[in-house]
């Protein structure tokens, strides 16, 4: 595995985004501040815990969609801490060679990481900001790792809504999608308020004010929004839609969740 990059101190008096998901999600890697808040997400949001998971379930299909149109390498912003059917470990099922760079903000997300990626080949973890393109693109995990040349997954799951500015979104996902070859995919998901069941959204105000309270402030966007902000992409079938209805067999998903994904491919680049 390419050495990572360092890490910042982590400050484990404050709760962390990577850990409070990581608690919904179920897993183990949390400390008592990030259960604190995400016990007041579920109280906001009884159907918090479900989201995180659904989002979680899209990024593995997503990833699959991927895998069957020839992808092998993958760029995975505000990756979190990979232990939930992480991108390596579905990529290195259906290809030993596939090559995945993980990249984060949180210290913890990222020293988590690279315990668990201790040993894997071709997967590596990167602190870095993906507000900084050019630092995350010349990063040793980054640039040692994955060809340019290549077609490339751009993963950007659940992560674009903490930042606030939708002109820097769109394009940091122009800037990601044309840094690698032709046949470049770009895997995508994001909160919003598009949700017609009142509770729904009295639900999200509480989430957000606590979000911003946890000092990682959300800013959900509605589905033209993000659709203008992926402009650079063709969709794969079915588009951009909750993520519980992305290539779900289920015929009774349950209700839309608020949270919207997508898979595409970028335009202008033929194979
Ligand atoms: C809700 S988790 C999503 C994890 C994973 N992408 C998923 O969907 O399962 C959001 C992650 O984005 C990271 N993050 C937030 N802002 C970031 C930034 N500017 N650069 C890199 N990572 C960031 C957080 O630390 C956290 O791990």
């Amino acid at each position: 595995m390419i050495e990572p990059e360092s890490a910042a101190e982590p400050d484990l008096s404050l709760p962390s985004a990577a850990r409070v998901y990581d608690f919904l999600l179920g897993g183990g890697h949390n400390f008592a501040v990030d259960r604190a808040i995400a016990e007041r997400i579920i109280q906001a949001v009884p159907t918090a815990r479900e989201t995180a998971v659904a989002n979680r379930a899209f990024l593995g299909r997503a990833v699959r969609a991927c895998l069957d149109r020839g992808c092998r390498q993958f760029l995975d912003l505000g990756s979190g801490i990979p232990t939930v059917e992480p991108v390596h470990e579905i990529a290195h099922r259906c290809d030993p060679s596939a090559r995945i760079a993980y990249v984060d903000t949180d210290p913890v997300a990222v020293s988590i990481s690279r315990d668990l990626l201790a040993g894997v080949d071709r997967a590596t973890i990167t602190a870095a900001d993906l507000t900084d393109p050019e630092a995350v693109l010349s990063a040793p995990g980054v640039a040692g790792l994955l060809d340019p040349a290549e077609p490339t997954v751009v993963l950007a799951v659940s992560v674009l809504h903490y930042v606030g500015d939708d002109e820097l979104v769109a394009r940091l996902l122009d800037r990601y999608c044309s840094a690698f070859g032709p046949g470049s995919m770009l895997v995508f998901s994001h909160g919003s308020t598009d949700v017609d069941d009142p509770a729904a959204v009295t639900g999200t105000e509480g989430m957000l004010r606590l979000a911003r309270d946890s000092g990682h402030p959300i800013v959900p966007r509605d589905r033209a929004t993000l659709r203008r902000m992926t402009a650079g992409v063709d969709l794969l079938e079915p588009g951009l839609v909750d993520v519980s209805r992305w290539r779900v067999d289920d015929p009774d998903p349950g209700p839309v969740l608020g949270v919207y994904g997508l898979v595409g491919t970028v335009r202008g680049q033929s194979r």
